[in-house]
This record gives structure tokens, C-alpha cells and sequence, in this order.
């Protein structure tokens, strides 16, 4: 098959390597890509909201499969303008993927189908919502309605804080458009973990767990990001909370979405928060998560591609998903100064060192890289996902560190406690 693969972070580096395994593969493409994604694939530089391009690309070269790994693009309906132009993808609709790209739909739909989740307002103006939070109980979580890089979430410890976020959110629009909306979110405290799979309209497929760790420094301080290293599996994500999961949240959320007419294809990613009354919802993606597919692929034993169609089919019943029963731990080399302002265009040195060591479980996943002069430089915030499998956790993360010592950059920057949380399970 001819395959072509939208985006071009370190999740689509990891997504791009496990399509590249399998054996149902003859072609690879991916748009934009990055320098990573380029030595096992070609990058055309079309960007992933040319929805025109990619639909012209994809009928010239006689692509087989689109796989769409990114929010804006899905959010915004690339799978329609695709299917429209008869082409076959991997990916939700516009109308399903507002799952992920509207949070006050989530949240509604959470509400009428009894799917448990933190109890929730929704505002749309800030007159009401100010209102609102002169009463309501403290902390409070602001979340802007729309996409927001992830960044789009207030914790507000102060009534002060509260106000002056409907604001920027609200009348400042901090996060355009996404912001016209706001849910003002209860606020729960317990450990988070993540959950993906696949689904094909009616069957869901959970795969292994995974755990991000989203702020900037280490011990969980500084700013959020998009996310500076996972873990898979969780060791909290236990038997008890994949049983309630599954009668309460995972199939109840697929048939939700059937029932309202809005059929699920492709990925949900549950952010999942265990409290103590029992596991809540913390928000749904509709698509993998970055750095969490950088974990879980590489555990994967079954073909990508033949999980991928049988969700475009409807034939995921007669898939038995199965992951290795090892570990993973990937660390996140970011740019020194990410989330905030940071320098690029350095030179990278030290990637060979994984060319001969993938097939001993090492993985180098590119996230903002670029050539340039005969060289692979820094591109972006987040640079590369360096992962490592091992027999447990411990070791995986061991590895991984260890590998992060064989690549440097001018201000390379990454936590030194990614998976550290495992020490108390
Ligand atoms: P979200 O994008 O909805 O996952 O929110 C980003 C992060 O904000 C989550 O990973 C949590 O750490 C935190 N968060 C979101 N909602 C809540 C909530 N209701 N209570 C406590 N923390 C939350
Ligand atoms: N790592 C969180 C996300 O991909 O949304």
C-alpha cells in the first residue's frame, strides 16, 4: 500500500515507524514531516491545513491510506474533505472530532450519558460566568471551549484568579475563537493517566496505559507544555480502574457519540483522573497523544496498518490487540527556554548512535528538527522523544536516561524525573 501520513511531530515520527514495520507498507509519505521522519519516509512540504494539497497529492500519487495524527486538521474536517474526494483515511470526521475540539460538547455529552466526569458550567459570556464564580467553591478550573495547543486550562486558586481569567480568555480572547465558549470545571484532585485506543464506530480497543508529565521542571513545577516525557504502563492504571473503565466510560463514550449520529473512527485518547470516588474523565482527544504514542507504539505487537483499516471498516471485533509485556519511558530533549521563547537552528550530534540500537529497543523520535546544510538541527520547543523499552519500568527508564546522554544540541534541556512516580507504586 501507498500510505500517507499527516503531520509531523514526534508522534507522527513514532506512528511513521510503526507503518513502516508493517508489512502491508510498500510506499511511506509523510506531510510536512520532519528530519527524523525523512530516513524512513518521503517528506512533501505541504502544510496540514492545505486540506486542497493533501487531497491533490493524494490522488496524484494513488495513496491507499491517509492516517491523520494532528487535532487541527481533524477538528477542522480534513477526513471529509478526503473522503469526499474518494480517498481512504484513518481519522474522525469533522462531527466526531469535536470530541476533542469542542469541551463544552464533551462535557454535555459526559452529562446525558452518565459518563463520569467533574461537575461543570457553561458560559457563554463573561458577564454569567463572573457571576457564577463570585459563589463557587475554590480552586475552580477554567477550560476554553475550542483547541488551545493544550494550554487553554486554568487552575485558579483565588476568586482574583478566577475573574482575571474569564477575561483573558473570554474578552482578551488569549486563545482566539477557542475561548468564545468557557466550561467552569469542579476541581479533583488524584493521579492521571492515560488511555488510547481504537475504535471503528462500535467496537472499542483499549491499548496499554501511558502517563505524561505536562509541566516544564522537574517535581512537577513551572509552566505546561505539551508534554516532557511518558511512561507506559502505568502501575496505578490497575485492574480495578480498567473494570470501571470499562463498564462506565470506554463503550458508554462509543456508543454515545453512534447514538448522537456522530460514528467514531480512529483514535480516542482518554485523559482519565483516578479520584478517590472512582475514575473520572479529565478530557477526550481524537487522536494520539504526543509523547504518549512515543511509549505505547513501540509496545504494539499487532500491524498498524491492519488495526487502521479494520476501524475504517467497522471490523474491529475480529482484532486481538496485544502489547509487549514489557515497559517503555520516553524523555523529552526540549529547547532550553521551551514553553517559553527559545533558540534554534543548532546542529544536532550523536543521532547514529540509535541507528544500530532500535532493534535493542532504543528509539530516537523526532519532534522539531530540520536539515540544513548536510546537518539535522533543532526546529522547534520540543526536539526529540528518546525512548527506551526495558523488562519493567526501572529499567526502561534507565535505559532511556542513559540514551539521552548519546545526543547533544546548544541548550538541550529535559526533566530528570520522568517516571520517577513509579518509585511509589
Ligand atoms: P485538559 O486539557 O482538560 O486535560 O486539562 C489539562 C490539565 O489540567 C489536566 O491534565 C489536569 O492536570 C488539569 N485539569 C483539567 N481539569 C481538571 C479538573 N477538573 N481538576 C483538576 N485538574 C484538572
Ligand atoms: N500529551 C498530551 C496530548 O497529546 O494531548
Amino acid at each position: 500500500m501507498k500510505i500517507l501520513i499527516v503531520g509531523g511531530g514526534g508522534r507522527e515520527h513514532a506512528i511513521a515507524a510503526s507503518v513502516a514495520k508493517s508489512k502491508r507498507t510498500e510506499k511511506l509519505y509523510c506531510a510536512p514531516g520532519n528530519a527524523g521522519i525523512a530516513q524512513i519516509a518521503e517528506c512533501v512540504p505541504i502544510g496540514v491545513m492545505d486540506f486542497d494539497a493533501l487531497a491533490s497529492f493524494a490522488k496524484e500519487k494513488e495513496i491507499d491510506l491517509v492516517i491523520v495524527g494532528m487535532d487541527d486538521p481533524l477538528v477542522g474536517g480534513l477526513v471529509d474533505v478526503l473522503e469526499q474526494a474518494g480517498i481512504r483515511v484513518f481519522g474522525p470526521r469533522k462531527n466526531a472530532a469535536i470530541l476533542e475540539g469542542s469541551k463544552a460538547f464533551s462535557k454535555e455529552l459526559m452529562k446525558k450519558y452518565n459518563i463520569p466526569t467533574a461537575a461543570y458550567e457553561i458560559f457563554d459570556s463573561p458577564g454569567k460566568a463572573l457571576a457564577y464564580l463570585e459563589t463557587a467553591s475554590l480552586p475552580v478550573v477554567l477550560k476554553a471551549d475550542g483547541l488551545a495547543l493544550g494550554k487553554g486550562v486554568l487552575i485558579c486558586n483565588t476568586r482574583e484568579e478566577a475573574y482575571s481569567g474569564v477575561k483573558s480568555i473570554m474578552e482578551e480572547k488569549q486563545f482566539g475563537d477557542a475561548g468564545n465558549r468557557l466550561v467552569v470545571e469542579e476541581f479533583m484532585t488524584g493521579r492521571e493517566v492515560s488511555v488510547l485506543s481504537f475504535v471503528d464506530g462500535k467496537t472499542i480497543k483499549t491499548m496499554t496505559s501511558a502517563q505524561d508529565h505536562k509541566r516544564a521542571g522537574d517535581g512537577d513545577t513551572g509552566l505546561n507544555t505539551g508534554g516532557m516525557g511518558t511512561f507506559s504502563p502505568s502501575p496505578f492504571y490497575t485492574e480495578e480502574v480498567d473494570a470501571f473503565c470499562k463498564a462506565h466510560i470506554y463503550q458508554a463514550t462509543v456508543d454515545a457519540m453512534a447514538a448522537e449520529g456522530r460514528p467514531f473512527h480512529g483514535i480516542i485518547f482518554f485523559g482519565l483522573m483516578l479520584t478517590e470516588q472512582g475514575p473520572r474523565v479529565l478530557e477526550y482527544n481524537a487522536r494520539f497523544g504526543d509523547p504518549e504514542a512515543q511509549v505505547v507504539l513501540p509496545r504494539m505487537k499487532n500491524d498498524i496498518v491492519d488495526v487502521m483499516e479494520a476501524c475504517i471498516d467497522g471490523k474491529l471485533d475480529q482484532v486481538d490487540l496485544q502489547f509487549e509485556e514489557n515497559a517503555a519511558v520516553c524523555v523529552v530533549l526540549a529547547s532550553g527556554g521551551y514553553p517559553l521563547a527559545y533558540e534554534k537552528g543548532y546542529p544536532i550530534s550523536g543521532l547514529e548512535h540509535f541507528r544500530e540500537k532500535e532493534a535493542d529497543g532504543y528509539f530516537c523520535f523526532h519532534a522539531g528538527t530540520k536539515a540544513a546544510d548536510g546537518r539535522i538541527v533543532t526546529n522547534g520547543g520540543r526536539v526529540l522523544g528518546i525512548t527506551a523499552t526495558g523488562k519493567d519500568l526501572k529499567q526502561a527508564r534507565a535505559r532511556a536516561y542513559e540514551a539521552t546522554q548519546w545526543v547533544s544540541f546548544e541548550k538541550k534541556y529535559m526533566r530528570h524525573d520522568i517516571g520517577k512516580a513509579i518509585d511509589e507504586a
